[in-house]
């Protein structure tokens, strides 16, 4: 379902007239009276004199530090990280619109009206259980929440719980408030006996931890023993609102911690943990290994994570797994170390909130990590041992697809294991002629590049994706849609796009004869060796992966570059720039399909 689709262009622009974006950010950021313009500390990089200033007349923001802008919806979805649709909807609701419905068909407002109802259930039996654990029945809970260490403040801001003995008493509850039983077999809540058609609450006797979801909703339950009996937490089973694979424990405050980064760990109990030790950045997979979907949820926020996952071997176990997961999301992961305590809870009681913080400085990177674990399958002592462990090191370098980086933690694996550098190198040159992938010399090997410097960076991505481009004509006529000429920063590139689309559209694909157009001797080698740069990966997820990462890095910088350049007083031209901001968030989070 498109975001962007919900709202009319009307009533956005209705909302952002009734949101004055001085006023929308003052409650935010201490402003000043400085002309046509406020000025403030820029919330969104650490200062000490003000560059952030917000023009009331153009109703845009601006930091001349950090170079965020935008107008008053970029700033929720920046400062909030909410999402397009939601930082209109939370500045309708602001301004005291009225909000349009989701869904104007009548199949899509009755499931609205299904899931809200389930929405209420939660809410509802969330409020029943906290209401439970501070009357005399729940005394015992209470205890054991305090004996772990947790105020009343902590208790409240997660909704901590209680399932009373009776094991009917929710049950009880959501009837008197109007509930219908078909309404709460969907919930989850509750075990229904076939025969008698009678319903018991199934949590009992135990510690609730409500799960929400980003914006805060109940979505479903984990609930805990007490002592040390089996299983030890109950689960919701998924419902039509409760997805594991696609939320995360405490991660509705995570969002907004304002950290460049978000701490993973395992259990609900360490999420809490961090958090009232002042980590308000951790988040956990629920009750199952770390999903990709969950990564991708984690990329929507920031681009790094630290994995706190247990010391011991199962911990270990999945943070391996974590790391490739994380890291195709687009995800820089890192492993903290917390020996010699098991989990992040007992590291916080045992060593303190500022080790931690320590600790966390010096969290190794998720390949050192890999390449650590995987020494200890070796006998270094002895010379095969050795050797095979150099063939795993290179082979472990292979899967970046970046020579930079490849060659920066070529580097760093000489001389964390002192093993001679260029030894490494030909090995990996020789095994990337094997024809794997990445191929063993890049456009920067082959030729310098002709074109004006101007952003390294942007002119990799570029040759990267032409040279894809130039090896599948369907990724090419696919592309179309979604980038131009004007996306790219080089005049040749700008001609080699235009070029493989004139002749895929024509049926003619042919690229190797586009060289043809280059009369500067240079300029035609130049060309070609960004046409010879890349293969594309083989696997076609990986392919779509790929080409997806580099496309949106592209239309990112191209996107900055127009918003630099533009008449921002122009709400048209405004307009245009979120819709392609849109288009872009749409597609990073449903991901290309392109062949199968
Ligand atoms: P404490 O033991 O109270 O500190 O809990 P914890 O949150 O640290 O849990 P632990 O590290 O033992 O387990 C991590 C997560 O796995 C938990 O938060 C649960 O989500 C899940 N989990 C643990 N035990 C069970 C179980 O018996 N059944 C199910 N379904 N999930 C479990
Ligand atoms: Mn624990």
């Amino acid at each position: 379902m498109g975001s962007i689709l919900r709202f009319s262009d009307e009533f956005i622009e209705d909302v952002r007239a009734r949101n004055d974006i001085v006023d929308v950010i003052s409650g935010y950021v201490q402003l000043s009276h400085k002309g046509t313009s406020y000025k403030g500390l820029c919330p969104f990089h650490n200062e000490k004199t003000p560059s952030f200033s917000v023009h009331k007349g153009r109703q845009m923001y601006h930091c001349f530090g950090c170079g965020a802008s935008g107008d008053v919806f970029n700033f929720l979805m920046e400062y909030d990280r909410q999402t397009f649709s939601e930082a209109v909807e939370s500045l309708a609701r602001r301004a005291g619109m009225e909000i349009p419905q989701e869904s104007a068909d009548p199949v899509g407002r009755a499931e609205k009206g299904i899931r809200d109802r389930l929405l209420e259930v939660q809410k509802e039996a969330a409020k029943y259980y906290f209401y439970v654990l501070y009357t005399p029945q729940g005394r015992q809970a209470l205890n054991y929440l305090k004996g772990r260490g947790l105020s009343d403040e902590i208790i409240k801001s997660f909704g901590l719980g209680y399932s009373e003995k009776t094991g009917t008493g929710l049950y009880n509850y959501l009837k008197k408030k109007g509930f219908t039983d078909a309404e709460l077999k969907d919930s989850g809540l509750f075990v229904y006996d076939d025969k008698s058609g009678r319903a018991r609450d199934k949590f009992w006797n135990r510690v609730m931890f409500p799960i929400m979801d980003q914006n805060r909703r109940v979505i479903g339950f984990g609930g805990r023993v007490m002592g040390d009996a089996k299983p030890k937490y109950l689960n919701s089973p998924e419902t039509k609102i409760f997805e594991k694979s696609r939320n995360l424990y405490g991660l509705y405050a995570a969002r907004s911690s304002r950290k460049d980064h978000m701490i993973i760990c395992e259990g609900y109990m360490d999420v809490i943990s961090l958090h009232s030790a002042g980590f308000t950045n951790a988040v956990a997979s629920l009750g199952t290994a770390l999903t990709s979907q969950q990564a991708a949820l984690i990329h929507r926020y920031v681009k790094s994570a630290i994995l706190m996952y247990d010391s011991d071997e199962a911990g270990i176990k999945a943070a391996r797994r974590a790391i490739p997961l994380l890291r195709e999301a687009g995800i820089n992961p890192k492993v903290c170390d917390l020996k010699p305590y098991k989990d992040p809870d007992e590291f916080i009681k045992g060593l303190g909130a500022a080790e931690l913080e320590k600790r966390i400085e010096k969290a190794g990177n998720g390949f050192m990590f890999e390449i650590e674990q995987l020494k200890r399958s070796f006998d270094l002592t002895d010379p095969q041992g050795m050797a095979d462990f150099q063939n795993v090191i290179v082979a472990e370098l292979l899967k970046f697809p970046d020579e930079i980086e490849r060659n920066s933690y070529l580097e760093s694996m000489a001389r964390t294991y002192n093993i001679d550098p260029d030894l490494l190198r030909r090995q990996l040159a020789r095994l990337a002629m094997k024809g794997t992938s990445p191929p063993p010399k890049t456009v920067d090997e082959i030729k310098p590049p002709v074109a004006r410097v101007k952003d390294p960076a942007a002119l990799r991505d570029e040759k990267i994706l032409l040279s894809w481009m130039s090896r599948d004509e369907g990724l090419t006529k696919y592309l179309k849609e979604y980038i131009t000429e004007n996306d790219f920063t080089s005049d040749i590139h700008k001609e080699l796009v235009n070029a493989l689309y004139d002749q895929a559209r024509s049926g003619t694909f042919n690229p190797v004869s586009i060289l043809n157009r280059f009369e500067d001797v240079e300029e035609k080698s130049a060309a070609a060796a960004v046409l010879e740069g890349h293969l594309l990966p083989d696997n076609v997820d990986d392919r779509n992966r790929a080409v997806l990462e580099v496309l949106a890095a592209i239309k990112e910088r191209s996107y900055n570059r127009a918003l630099e350049s533009a008449d921002i007083t122009d709400p048209e031209v405004m307009q245009k720039f979120l819709l392609e901001k849109q288009k872009l968030e749409e597609l990073k989070r449903g991901g290309l399909a392109i062949g199968g």
